[in-house]
Formats: C-alpha cells, structure tokens, sequence
C-alpha cells in the first residue's frame, strides 16, 4: 500500500515538474493507469489546459445533448456511451502525444501505451503520411469503344477538373480539390466499364461528401462527351494515395531476444494465413478505430480501406516486423488513413473536440500518423503478450471488473471482487457470483 502511495506521488510530482517549465508537455506517464480517475483527469486537465466546461463534459456520460445526437443520425431516440481513455508514453516524430482512444474492449489502451513506452526507450516512433488525395469514381455504363471513350475523356482532362472544382470553392480556396483523373477499364459480366476516378486533395477534411458531390458535378458532362452512362458517382474507400507509415525498433534488452523470435515466427504466420492474418489485422485497427471514434471520424471507411488495402494482391499483414543489424525489432505500418479534423462528428460532437484538442494537432495528416502509430503499437502489443503468458492473463485481469459488475457487484466491491478473483487466479462470472454473496453478507452482517 505505502509503495503504491509513494508512486502514485512521485507520479504526481512528476507532472508538476512538467507543468512548471510550461513548455515540454509530456506524455512519458508510465503508471498513469495505477491513479484514480479524478487524478487521471487532474492532469489530463492541466497538461491539455482543458477549461472546466470541458472536463464536465467529458465526465458527464450522457453529455452529447440529444438536440445534437437527433442532428447527427435519423430516428434517434437515445444516446449509446463507449469509454474513453487515453494512451500515453507516445512518442512520435520527437513530440509526445496524449491519445484518446474511444474502445468498449479492455487493455487496447493499456496495450498501446505500454508498446510506446518500450519503443520510446529508442526514441519512440516515426511516422509520415501523404497528401489527403482521396479517389472519387464515376462509373460509365454502355461503353462500345473503351479506348476511344478513355481518349476523349482525358483530352478534356483540364475541363473536368475546372467543372468538379467549381462547386467547392472553400476546398479550392484552401489549395484542395481535383488535382488530376484517371481513366481505367473494369470488364465484368454486364459489359465493358469505364471507370473515371477524380483524385481530390480534400486538405483537412475525410473528405466523402466533398468528393461525392465533385463525382456527381462531373457525371452529366461525362455522359455528354461521351455518349456513355452514369451510374455510381462516390468516393473510393481503398484510399491508396492517402496512406500513412509509421516505424518503431524494440530493442532485444527491453523485450527479450525470444520475444522477438516468436513475434517474428507470428508475423510469418499472418503473412502466409489469411486466418491468423484477419485476426492480426484485427488487433491493428483496435487500435486506429478507437482513435477515430475518439476523434469523431469514420471509423468504418478506416476500415474497409485499411482490409481492402491489405488484401491488393493476396491478404497480407498491414505491419511488418524484421530484425536489424543488432538484432533489435524493428516493426513498420502502411496503411490508408482517410481521416479529417473538419466536418462531420469532429466538429458536432463536444467529446470529439476535446478530443483533438488534447491531441493538440495541425492537420489531417498529423492525426493519421498518430492512427498509425497507435496501430502498429497495438499489434506489437498483442504479438509480445501472446508469446509471452497469453493474451488472456492481462485481458481476463482488466476484464475482472466487468465480470464483477456482471456477477451484480455494486460500489467498492466491484473493485475488491475483481482484486480477489486475480489474486486467486480464478476470473469467472461462477467465482464472481459466490463473491458478490459473500460480500452482501459481510456488509449485512455489518449493519
Ligand atoms: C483482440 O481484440 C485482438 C487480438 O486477437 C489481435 C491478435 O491476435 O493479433 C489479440
């Protein structure tokens, strides 16, 4: 007890001292986890210069005012929570992050920041992404002569890209919009296609309804220069031009030489078993997906990009993993990241703001290095914990509280329920129950 006093305060103090020079914001918390949620959120608050509307916003769980939920979706009649946390120990590009992460699963979070603490050791992780090039697709049907249909198209290329662009003129303005097309050709069973994608620079936003209306613009013209028809005019989630990386080396002292043979021998399995592969690739968008639904963006065009990108020529791992000279880890991502900082949920909802605002980030491109990052950081995790003791023993160990509330633990011994199902080795909703009977009769007995 009086260890976890002392650590608690110089975890404290420790803050302090960062809080006083003002100007190195932190993120390096090893142990932020062993506070209590008032004191987690103390220094969230300070560090992130949070103002107290804030803080009560995010603390209120049924924040999200229902005047705003029945804007965002149809039919509403209720508001759903999903916790939010906050990864810590990230280092990234040399600036240290705070990530929220919005996740229902427990120990992704802790799964995270614990991989950036062993990466941090070696300077933490590096990251890049490229230009917010999203793809819009027009799909022309009745096409008698592919190539002579491909030929008028792009010798009216710069007409095209003039007539998409004049609808959005705050993208234009701001150096987006519709940089180039392509003209490609899809045979399927109902005839030869043609294909016209608008490549859009879409600058901070995820960019779908831009690129949608952009698509829909262009298709009247396209169908008059050429004699085709118009049918699909939307947005391509296999977003391959707007990709992020990041790479990170665990060196063997902080991770064991053997930890690393197996996470190697793993990752040859994903690559070669689209099974283990699935799962693999799972365990990455825990990660990416819990920062986009913190960060109020479109998770599921994450996701479908993220598997369609990793199944281009045959299913493969979306990181990989090699060893370099020394034989250290090094464990690398590539993957698309279609996400924005402007419209949709990112504005609308509070918890979303205050999220990006505790990223404290410039752009679209920053955050999808962070997803990135958070990515690769979950499927180390996962890889490291399954070699060594399994993933369930830390799983079932941050589960234990849901299955004490489960058992119908209430209050205080929630948390002492869950503490004596680890110490005894015997994490079960059946042990839960006769736990939560003994307790009601102890504090009866009391009374
Ligand atoms: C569980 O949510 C994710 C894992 O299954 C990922 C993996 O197996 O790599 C642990």
């Amino acid at each position: 007890m009086l260890k976890y006093v002392n650590y608690k305060e110089r975890l404290l103090m420790k803050f302090e001292l960062h809080s006083v020079d003002g100007v190195s914001v932190k993120s390096d918390f090893s142990g932020f986890h062993k506070l209590k949620l008032n004191e987690r959120l103390a220094i969230i608050k300070k560090l992130k210069k949070l103002s107290s509307k804030e803080v009560a916003e995010l603390i209120n769980s049924g924040s999200l005012d229902m005047d705003i939920a029945d804007i965002m979706i149809e039919n509403v009649i209720g508001v759903t929570h999903i916790p939010l946390g906050v990864a810590m120990n990230f280092r990234i590009n040399g600036k240290d992050y705070v990530i929220p992460m919005a996740i229902e699963e427990p120990s992704v979070v802790a799964a995270a920041s614990h991989s950036a603490k062993l990466a941090r050791a070696n300077g933490g992780f590096t990251a890049d992404a490229d230009e917010p090039i999203m793809i819009g697709q027009i799909q022309l049907v009745g096409v008698k002569d592919y190539e002579k249909v491909k030929g008028i198209i792009m010798s009216k290329r710069d007409n095209i890209i003039k007539t998409a662009n004049g609808k959005d003129s705050v993208m234009f303005n701001l150096g987006g919009g519709v940089k180039d097309i392509e003209v490609r050709k899809v045979e399927t069973e109902r005839g030869t296609m043609t294909i016209v994608h608008l490549l859009v620079d879409v600058r901070d936003a995820m960019g779908a309804n831009s690129v949608n209306t952009m698509c829909e613009t262009v298709s009247p013209y396209l169908e008059e220069l050429t004699g085709t028809k118009a049918r699909l005019r939307i947005l391509s989630n296999l977003a391959i031009y707007r990709k992020a990386r990041a790479t990170a080396t665990w060196r063997k002292e902080d991770i064991d030489e053997d930890v690393i043979e197996g996470i190697l021998d793993a990752y040859h399995l994903a690559l070669n078993d689209p099974f283990r592969c699935a799962t693999n690739n799972k365990g990455i968008m825990n990660g990416i997906d819990a920062v986009l639904i913190a960060t109020g963006n479109d998770f599921r065009a994450a996701e479908a990009g993220a598997h369609s990108y990793a199944s281009l020529g045959g299913y493969k791992p979306l990181a990989e993993y090699k060893k370099d000279k020394k034989g250290n880890l090094i464990g690398s991502i590539e993957v698309p990241l279609p996400v924005g900082l402007v419209g949709g949920a990112t504005k609308t909802n509070p918890i979303a703001r205050i999220a990006l605002k505790i990223l404290d980030i410039k752009s679209a491109k920053e955050l999808a290095c962070i997803a990135a990052c958070v990515g690769l950081a979950n499927n180390f995790a996962a890889l490291r914990a399954m070699i060594k003791e399994g993933i369930q023993k830390g799983h079932m160990k941050l589960h234990a509280k849901n299955i004490a509330i489960m058992a119908g633990a209430q209050g205080n011994d929630i948390y002492e329920i869950a503490a004596r199902m680890i110490q005894e080795g015997n994490i079960s909703v059946s042990r839960a129950i006769e736990l939560v009977k003994l307790y009601r009769k102890a504090t009866r007995k009391r009374h």
